[in-house]
């Protein structure tokens, strides 16, 4: 695992946004895999700004989306179709065709599920996922459990997701309780991953992804086993990792 500290949120965003951006530039038909949630805006916003200057080209871009809410429709504004065209589609050179986005309204989810995975093997795999935490150390929504999925699958969230993501709702009775995620297996497939963090709130779950043991309890913790894992994190998520461990990693 590559650490890479910043001093706050816009220098952890920066960083992200050039090695999106390099990934892009190297294989300009790259497959990314993104997130939605807070986290990644700050990157969304850079990234936005290189189309703008002119410096980066998305009309060859495929992307995959982590994950989407149960039952809300592509215009609803809590849904991440509506947040992903508002964040960064609207304002970049996306073909609507190279963009997927799981379908919370699906009628049929496992076949859902099913062709999304396809769609993913169909395109090459993902050249680069992006990935932001939960509290509770989730990625995409694969939450604590027993065991988790490999495969993309609705789920149920566990109340510490549903409240955490109530700051977005009117309120917590409005946050559906089930979304369709991506299974581990698709963000472990990633040739590359960033993962981004940035917050106190954050300091605990990052100290497990990078130095806890890899448990279905914490399921960034098998982030260990992937082989090209970059943390790109500010100081305050950093926080509880000692600086011994940094250099080592
Ligand atoms: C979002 C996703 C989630 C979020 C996580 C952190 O697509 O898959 O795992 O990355 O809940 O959310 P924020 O960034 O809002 O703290």
């Amino acid at each position: 695992m590559r650490i890479i500290v910043t001093e706050d949120y816009q220098s952890m965003s920066r960083k992200a946004a050039m090695m999106v951006a390099g990934q892009i530039s190297l294989k300009p038909d790259s497959v990314l895999g993104l997130a939605t949630g807070s986290t990644p805006i700050g990157l969304y916003q850079e990234l936005i700004k290189m189309y703008q200057a002119g410096d980066l080209d998305f009309s060859k871009v495929r992307t995959f989306n982590l994950d989407e809410y149960y039952n809300l429709s592509a215009d609803d504004p809590q849904s991440y179709h509506y947040f992903m065209y508002d964040n960064l589609f609207n304002h970049i050179n996306m073909k609507p065709e190279n963009v997927s986005i799981l379908d919370g309204m699906a009628s049929d989810f496992d076949r859902e599920c099913r062709e999304y995975e396809k769609a993913i093997r169909d395109c090459g795999g993902i050249d680069l996922q992006i990935l932001g935490i939960g509290v509770n150390g989730h990625i995409g929504f694969n939450e604590p459990d027993s065991a988790l999925n490999v495969y993309t699958a609705l789920v149920d969230l566990t109340d510490d997701t549903i409240n955490a993501n109530s700051r977005f709702f009117d309120s917590p009775d409005l946050v559906p309780r089930k979304a369709l995620s991506v299974g581990m297996g698709v963000i472990l497939r990633a040739r590359r991953i960033i993962l981004l963090a940035s917050g106190e709130n954050k300091a605990e779950a990052i100290r497990e992804t990078v130095s806890g043991l890899v448990t279905t309890n914490t399921p960034s913790s098998f982030l260990q086993l992937h082989p090209d894992v970059n943390l790109i994190i500010d100081k305050a998520a950093a926080s509880l990792l000692d600086g011994e461990l940094i250099r080592s990693v």
